[in-house]
Formats: structure tokens, sequence, C-alpha cells
């Protein structure tokens, strides 16, 4: 099955549920000065979730293309990406539990074809002044046991750092006015035999539905939108409670195909395939650097069709950093081309996104101005470092032939743009210590508004 198969499959079940299917809101929010990308489907919904009318009713179903900057760092690993397409649908203080927990389990189970006995549920345990969730346990039991198998062995218990969800995390850490609430969530199980757990990081701990090991993935969650939180701190029920379903196609699609590397299924391995043949480099070994290129030319490729161009503020400087990051990554591999990349990613991401094949010039000529003035940015770099260390011997500043010294790593760092990575990957070393040093005595000068805004993102000096 297709990207583009689970996609029709899921809107028209729930066009036949009554659903009307809105469309993908802009990546760069309109009118919303507080986030930079659209990184949920419930973000363009949040004033229906609090209460105000949709002119397209109270079902709704969308696939909302998301760019999360704060997983950033995560980029690497067998199932994290930036850009992701989120399935929605939404009740709008129309049906609950009883509608979407079973509707679910029918798209999944009857629909997409999966194997019921590949799927878990979590439950909300109960916690932060709201009970557990015993209704939805009811349904599930209900359910899991009507498909032959024992909800003693399928439903898990989690609390608030598992089973809540709104866009700033738990109770605790949503502001005044943000709506949340608890969810069920169901996770897909690649199985024990790969031996995924006793070869990750998590190994000493027990593997559980929810670890962090790659077991198990979450393909889906239903959030019960029904709190709002409140100045002092408490929550209190919405006007109306809501559905929000997320359902990443990235994930659906790896679940269905059983492969736990998000960058070996039908949507991005044709796309690591051509960077394979371009670098000539085989994926086995390198498939940190590789799927760093791909996801980041991705993520560049979809901020480049709204408009936005590489610059040195909001969206304009991750797209810049993403831009960036990738080519690091491209040439640790090899110095070549990022054309042939770029027309693999259109290729695949056409059928559902004719637009970005329609911008394909645009798109291709950003890419290539930035790779030409980021490579004059480091021509310039070094060119300033071999001035300045010009006949220098080894003294207090140069230590050895390609050690600078932190203040110089600075300059490089906050005049040139360049990230520690990329000015080791110049050639330089320095002390990494007092480098730190500087940047923490920088980072609190510069405490502007724009800052809190990268938080948890492209931080240089984390990479
Ligand atoms: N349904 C909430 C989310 O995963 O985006």
């Amino acid at each position: 099955m297709t990207a583009k198969e689970i996609i029709d499959i899921y809107i028209s079940f729930f066009e036949k549920r009554g659903h009307k299917r809105i469309p993908n809101a802009p990546l760069v929010p309109e009118n919303d000065p507080t986030t930079l990308f659209t990184s949920s489907g419930m973000q363009p919904l949040v004033p229906y979730l609090l209460g105000e009318t949709h002119p397209a009713g109270t079902r709704l179903v969308d696939v909302q293309n998301c760019f999360r900057a704060v997983d950033i760092d995560e980029v690497g690993d067998n199932r994290h990406t930036t850009f992701f397409r989120m399935l929605g649908n939404w009740s709008l203080g129309d049906y609950f539990k009883k509608e979407q927990l079973p509707w679910i389990w029918e798209l999944l189970t009857k629909d997409l074809g999966f194997d019921a006995k590949k799927l878990y549920v979590t439950v909300f345990k109960g916690g932060n002044s709201v009970d557990k969730d015993e209704e939805s346990v009811l349904i599930w039991k209900d359910l899991l046991t009507k498909a032959g198998l024992n909800p003693e062995e399928r439903i898990f218990y989690y609390r608030a750092e598992k089973n809540w969800w709104s866009r700033s995390g738990t109770p605790d850490k949503m502001p005044a006015g943000e709506p949340g609430g608890p969810d069920s969530e169901i996770f897909y199980d690649f199985g024990a035999e790969l031996k995924l757990h006793e070869n990750s990081q998590f190994k000493n701990q027990e593997c559980h539905v929810n670890c962090d090991c790659g077991r198990f993935i979450e393909i889906c969650n239903s959030v019960f939108m029904q709190y709002r939180k409140q100045g002092d701190g408490s929550l209190a029920l919405l006007p109306r409670p809501n559905v929000d379903f997320g359902g990443g196609l990235e994930r659906l699609l790896l679940a269905l195909e059983n492969q736990p590397d998000v960058f070996k299924t039908s949507l991005l391995h044709p796309i690591i395939k051509s960077l394979e043949k371009q670098t000539e480099t085989p994926y086995k070994g390198n498939e940190t650097n590789m799927r760093i290129v791909v996801d980041h030319l991705i993520a560049a490729s979809f901020i480049i069709l709204t408009g936005i161009k590489p610059s040195n503020k909001e969206q304009g400087y991750i797209l810049r950093r993403l831009i960036r990051r990738s080519l690091d990554h491209l040439y640790s591999l090899k110095e070549t081309q990022i054309s042939p990349i770029l027309e693999s990613i259109i290729t695949q991401y056409k059928e559902t996104d004719p637009k970005l094949e329609e911008n394909f010039e645009e798109i291709k000529n950003t890419l290539l101005e930035e790779e030409q003035k980021y490579a004059n940015t480091r021509k310039e770099a070094k060119k300033y470092i071999e001035k300045k260390y010009k006949g220098k011997t080894v003294g207090d500043e140069l230590m050895g032939e390609k050690e600078i010294s932190a203040d110089d790593a600075f300059i490089l760092y906050s005049t040139h743009g360049l990230s520690p990575t990329q000015i080791k990957s110049l050639g330089y070393t320095f002390n990494d210590q007092a480098f730190a040093e500087k940047m923490k005595a920088h980072k609190s000068l510069s405490k502007t508004a724009s800052a809190g805004k990268f938080k948890g993102g492209l931080a240089d000096a984390q990479e």
C-alpha cells in the first residue's frame, strides 16, 4: 500500500461517516505569531476546539503537513523525521469515545488491513486531578475481546507524560488558555525476534509498549480534547468535548510494511537509493548521515514551497540551518550535487503534493543559491583563519597546526554563522569547554523573543 492509498482510504472512511474534508493549512501558520511552523494537526483548528463554530461543520477530516524543528536532533534514528503528514479526524463537540475508538479499530484492522495481533493500546492512567479514563478501557475491552484478543495483555496504562496531549505537553506545562486532554494511543509491534530492545540504549531497562527502543511504534492517537488550562493552574472543562485524532502517515506506512526503518519504506527508500548512487556510498553503515540529508532536504523543499527564503531570522533561519546541515552531512559522504536527490524527492511526493513538482525550479534554485552562499561563507571563514594565523608558530593562540583559539571559533560562529560542527568540518579544532563558556555568556546576553521560538530547535552549539 502506498502513502497515497493510505490517505485515500482514511479520507473516504471518515467521509462515509459524515466528515467534511478540509484543506491542508499552510506550513507557516497565518496570523499566529506564537509559532514559526505548523507542527501538529490541531494547530490550525485551535479556535474551533476552544468553541468557535467551524464553517464546514462539527465532523472534519484532513491531511496536515507538519514540521517539527524540536525533533531536529532526533533525526538520524530509524523513525524520526522533522517533516511528516498527519491524518486527522475531528469531532467539534459532536461524537466522542464510543464512536471514535471503534471507528479507528475498524479502520486499522479492516480497511487498512492491520493484523490485530500486532496492535497494542494505551489509556490514560489518571493524575493531575484528572481521573483514569475508565470509559476508554471499557470500550477497548469490548473491541479486543471481539477480535479474539485478551485485553489484559493488550491495554497498558500511562500517566500524563505519555497519555496526555496538548501542544505544550503535560498539564503542568500548558499555558493558560491552552486546550488539551487525555489520549488513547495505538502501537504496532515489530516483534521481539528483531531484538531491537536488546540492541538499544534502553537494554538495561524493561521493555514496554511505550518504550523508546523501537520495538513498538505509536501509529496514531485519539485525543479527548476536553480541558482548558486556567490562569490559576487548574483544568476546566471546555464548553463541549472534542476528538482530535492524529495518525502519522509515515508511521502507518512503516507499520503496514513491517519495516522498522522509516527511511526504508516505499516512500523514502527510493530517495535513499538516489543518494547512494550520487555519493557512491552504501546506506548500510552511513544511516545517520543519509537520514539527515534526506529528511532535511524534504523539509527544506516544503518550507521553500511556502515562499520562505533562507535568511538569518525566524523561519528563514531554520530553513538556512536545515539546508546547511544537510549539506554538511552530504559532504561528509561526498562533495556532490543535490539536484538529483531533489528530483527523487519530487518524484516520491508529487502524487500527494503536486505543488512540489509545479514549483520544482523555484525550490531547486533556492537550494542551489543557498549552497553557493554556504560555499562562500566557508571560503571566507578559511580566509579569515589563514590570514590571522599566517606565520604563527605554536603559541598561546595556535596550539597545533589546526587548532584555533576559542575566541576565533566564536567569531566564526557569531559573524560567519558557522556551527561548532561546521567549524570542525573545515579542519579546525578548538577548546570545546572554552567555546561552550563563550556560548553561555552570549546566550544570557541575547534572550530575545525570537530566541524563545527556537527553543529546543536548531541550537548551533548542540550540533
Ligand atoms: N493528535 C495530536 C497529534 O498527535 O498531533
